[in-house]
């Protein structure tokens, strides 16, 4: 477990919060593995809730962390991965709560969410191309299915970050609520999932989401590229520009 992700049951409801707020919630890889342990071992739990802090859901993953994977050669870790399968595999619904930032993986995972609450400040973008990456989560697959490929283009290469109005049109988001709002909804979401009957729900959700083995596939072709655009001149200069920018 790692002090930057909460874990916390209220009944069959459990709050996964990402708790790294002077980062603005950038990821590391202890925070990965224990989001990913929170989800696979939810024994008694009926709906899992995603939380972030106050103005920020996510800023992405840790951008010192991408610059070590390269010189490394490590490619996306096994944590990123490991967070990414459970996800995809969850059997239990998965509720967001998101205010302010979404950014890379802040936003990739709500793709995997069955009920995405925002706050009318979220701000949803994905640089994977400007940092000279490649689209990670399967969000190469799902994006284009959800909004069709010219919204997904501008997101997902052009990086062109969305507003949490256009999310909602766009199928991201559920409801737009005020930042001081957005828990209180998501918890509501999460209960009212929680009350239904858990087989019925599984039974369903399965229907609807299908096997994960697409997007399982999807994810592995896409780490693959991912490690070689890590250790490319353009993402390491990006990465560099990033970390430097302040000093
Ligand atoms: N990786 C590592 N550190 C990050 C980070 C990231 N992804 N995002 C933010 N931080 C750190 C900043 O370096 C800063 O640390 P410092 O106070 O020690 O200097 C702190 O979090 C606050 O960020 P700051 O940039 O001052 O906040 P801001 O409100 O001006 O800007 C962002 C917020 C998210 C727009 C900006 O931080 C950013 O662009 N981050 C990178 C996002 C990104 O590219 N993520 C990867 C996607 S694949």
């Amino acid at each position: 477990m790692t002090a930057h992700v909460d874990v916390a049951d209220d009944g069959p409801i459990r709050l996964v919060r990402m708790n790294r707020p002077d980062k603005k919630n950038a990821l590391t890889l202890p925070m990965y593995a224990a989001m990913a342990e929170a989800i696979e071992q939810a024994k008694g739990i009926r709906c899992i809730l995603i939380a972030g802090s106050p103005g920020a859901f996510s800023a992405g993953n840790d951008l010192q962390d991408f610059l070590k994977a390269g010189q490394t050669g490590e490619g996306l870790g096994t944590e990123i991965l490991r967070f990414l399968y459970a996800l995809v595999r969850s059997e239990l619904p998965i509720v967001a709560a998101v205010d302010g930032l979404a950014v890379g993986i802040g936003t990739t995972m709500l793709l995997h969410c069955d009920h995405v609450v925002a706050s009318d400040t979220s701000r949803f973008s994905t640089p994977f191309v400007q940092l000279g990456l490649v689209p990670e989560a399967a969000s190469s697959l799902v994006v284009p299915r959800l909004m069709g490929h010219r919204n997904a283009f501008s997101l997902l290469i052009m990086g062109r970050a969305m507003d949490a109005k256009t999310a909602r049109e766009a199928g991201l988001v559920n409801a737009v609520v005020a930042a001081s709002e957005v828990e209180t909804h998501a918890m509501q979401a999460a209960r009212e999932i929680a009350a239904l009957p858990p087989e019925a729900v599984a039974a369903s959700r399965r229907l609807m989401r299908g096997a994960p083995e697409e997007l399982v596939s999807r994810i592995d072709e896409e780490a693959a590229l991912f490690k070689l655009r890590l250790k490319s001149p353009e993402a390491r200069a990006a990465f560099e520009s990033f970390l430097q920018r302040k000093r």
